[in-house]
């Protein structure tokens, strides 16, 4: 076959775009990491830049619920491409990624705009923070994609200044955020690990809505509350009591910490100025039911959020029994059931060739 120069060309031309395609596919890493539901819970920062926050809190990931983000450098991009479960992100989102990811950037010295794919398999709206979940996933993967390699406190260091709940995101199982004193002792450690002990949680979902008010703003006005410094002066007693109720898995005494805990952070949202009222109608019958439940001599108990969904903690045999209760509640649309998770982690199978 008589082949020309420009012919040649063109073919060189080609392959050089298909390396450049697989070289792009190559250097995309995509990371998972769970939402977190809080036992003792974070409110208030001593610092807002760095989210270094006014008491510590106990955590435990939700294996059920996940976020996975994918992100590849492309030094052709003029800024970066974000998608929110498949579509191009709200200018607000797309700010708080940009920023974070500066950040990353910052610290690998590397300067070259990423394109940054998220979803999480829970609906969307269903009033679950994405927050924790999402910037824990981000920080793992797109530390990685910068050539950062940062052990576990290094990442729960970084994933806390996207959100401060993604830091107890990063360890697995029941998590304890060490609040630390500034940016450098201020991550989580894991206490106990998933299979400790079979806790499940029932999200009974009563609002699929966005809240108005962001947790980032509620935290700004927790110290308009002239409750907040009795509760977090008050914390060290609850964290003791949270840890120990784990380690022993005595649910009766988490039981009761942990909804001593949500009250208090929701009456210091309800005393501070203006005054945060997450709660709905269907908030309190859910609370209701429980104590019901209860009652009835099967263990369980409840938190709340900055939402107005109810967690509804129990042991894996009680599940079926609280699961049709809750759905019998006409105000309840939905229940995600979850139990304990593990730790935010590399997928490395979407490497595809
Ligand atoms: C009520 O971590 O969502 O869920 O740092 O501003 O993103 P930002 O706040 P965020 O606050 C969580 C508040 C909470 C309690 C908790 O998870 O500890």
């Amino acid at each position: 076959m008589y082949v020309t120069l420009p012919g040649i060309y063109a073919q060189a031309e080609a392959i050089d775009f298909k390396i450049q395609y697989y070289r792009k596919l190559m250097d995309s890493v995509t990371a998972i990491a769970h939402p977190n539901i809080a036992f003792i819970k974070y409110w208030g920062n001593r610092e807002d830049e760095f989210r270094i926050p006014s008491n510590g809190s106990i955590s435990m990931n939700l294996s059920s619920l996940e976020t996975r983000t994918s992100i590849s450098l492309d030094a052709g991009l003029p800024a970066d491409q974000i998608t929110i479960n498949g579509e191009i992100a709200k200018e607000r989102d797309a700010e708080r990624i940009r920023n974070f990811l500066e950040i990353i950037r910052r610290q690998s010295g590397i300067s070259t705009y990423a394109r940054l794919s998220t979803s999480n398999n829970f609906p969307t709206g269903s009033g679950i923070a994405s927050s924790a979940s999402g910037f824990a996933a981000l920080a793992l993967a797109g530390s990685k994609a910068y050539g950062l390699s940062l052990n576990e406190p290094a990442l729960s260091r970084l994933a806390r200044k996207g959100s401060g709940s993604a830091c107890r995101s990063i360890p697995a199982g029941f998590v304890e955020w060490l609040p630390g004193k500034d940016d450098t002792d201020s991550f989580a450690v894991s206490l106990a690990s998933p299979d400790h002990w079979q806790l499940v949680d029932l999200v009974a979902i009563v609002n699929a809505g966005q809240k108005k008010i962001s947790s980032t703003e509620g935290h700004h006005l927790a110290s308009t509350s002239p409750l907040q410094s009795a509760r977090v002066m008050d914390t060290d007693r609850r964290l003791t009591i949270c840890r120990e109720a784990i380690m022993e898995r005595d649910l009766n005494l988490l039981a009761v910490i942990v909804e001593q805990d949500c009250l208090m952070m929701h009456a210091v949202m309800m005393t501070s100025s203006p005054a945060l009222m997450y709660w709905l109608p269907a908030t309190l019958e859910v609370i209701q039911a429980v104590v019901h439940i209860r009652s009835e001599g099967i263990p369980a108990f409840y938190t709340i959020d900055a939402g107005a969904n109810v967690h509804v903690l129990t042991t894996i045999e009680f599940v079926p029994d609280i699961e049709v209760k809750l759905r019998a509640i006409a105000s309840v649309s939905t229940v995600l059931i979850s139990p304990a998770g593990g730790p935010a982690r590399l997928v490395t199978s979407d490497l595809k060739f």
